[in-house]
């Protein structure tokens, strides 16, 4: 028994990363899923490796018309929609808010936090007239804290936060759950130097982590799988953090003259 057999699940942004970890690890249980991505040859080819209980969708998560499209996809290649992982996302590298262009900034908002909106609008009504479901969002530690120099993410990471309290509410009643993922520092292309003006965050950040690493796009599909399936059939409108520890506190041992 796999534990989304029988589900359809569309997950926006899954052509690499921690999308694509959720793509592989929901067929591995039983999932119908249709990845939505930008990344068209990256996407095509994983659907293709995942076999014929995977489809590919061009999604820029920002167009309206592009949801509609993906969600009719999903309804008549895979079956009634039940879940929906809002994962597609971009972060810019690090600037101080004088250093931000409005149009940057929006930029950010448009897929981040329009993209989330969005794609809720488009999947609700079919999860609706099935058999209701399970929404994921991902936010970020960064939805819950602040960070310097990431002013637009940020923002859309606690805007995604409150978006999903806002679903919970309102799809309660009719057998949607929705909740939001805070994954810390995960290894994907959102961390390697061409993200980051060619800086190299990743050494500096996973030792800051109390476990002392960067976190796995697996570790994350896990919880997010969790959350998918019936296994968490009492939770809604709630935060999941996967994040090394990182939110617990400082990391500081050094301070007490240990480590
Ligand atoms: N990597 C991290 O450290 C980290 C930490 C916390 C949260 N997150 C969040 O996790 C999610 C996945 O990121 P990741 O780490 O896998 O990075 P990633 O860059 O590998 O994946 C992001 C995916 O989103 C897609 N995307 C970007 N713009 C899009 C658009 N307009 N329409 C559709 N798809 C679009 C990209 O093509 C890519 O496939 C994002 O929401 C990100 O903000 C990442």
């Amino acid at each position: 028994m796999g534990r989304l057999d029988g589900k359809v699940a569309l997950i926006s942004g899954g052509a690499r990363g921690q999308g694509a970890a959720e793509a592989r690890l929901f067929v591995e249980e039983g999932c119908r899923v249709l990845v939505g991505d930008v990344l068209d040859a990256e996407g095509a080819a994983l659907a293709e490796e995942l076999g014929r209980d995977a489809r590919y969708a061009h999604l820029d998560v920002t167009s309206e018309h592009d949801w509609t499209e993906a969600a009719a996809l999903a309804g008549r290649e895979l079956g009634a929609l039940n879940v929906f992982v809002s994962n597609a996302g971009i972060s810019p590298p690090a600037e101080p808010i004088t250093n931000t262009s409005l149009d940057d900034y929006l930029r950010v908002v448009g897929v981040n936090q329009v993209g989330t909106f969005l794609g809720m609008k488009a999947v609700i009504p079919p999860m609706i007239d099935g058999e209701g479901g399970s929404i994921v969002v991902i936010s970020s530690a960064g939805g819950i804290e602040g960070t310097w120099g990431l002013s637009a993410y940020v923002s859309t990471k606690f805007a995604v936060r409150g978006l999903t309290k806002v679903a919970a509410l309102e799809l309660a009643r009719q057998g949607i759950r929705v909740n939001s993922v805070h994954p810390g520092p995960i290894d994907t292309a959102m961390l390697e130097p061409e993200a980051w003006h060619g800086l190299d965050v990743r050494a500096g950040m996973a030792a800051a982590m109390p476990l002392g690493r960067l976190g796995e796009p697996r570790e994350i599909a896990e919880l997010v799988l969790f959350l998918a399936s019936d296994a968490s059939s009492y939770c809604t409108g709630a935060e999941f953090v996967a994040d090394g520890g990182h939110l617990a506190g400082p990391f500081a041992p050094h301070l007490h003259g240990r480590g």
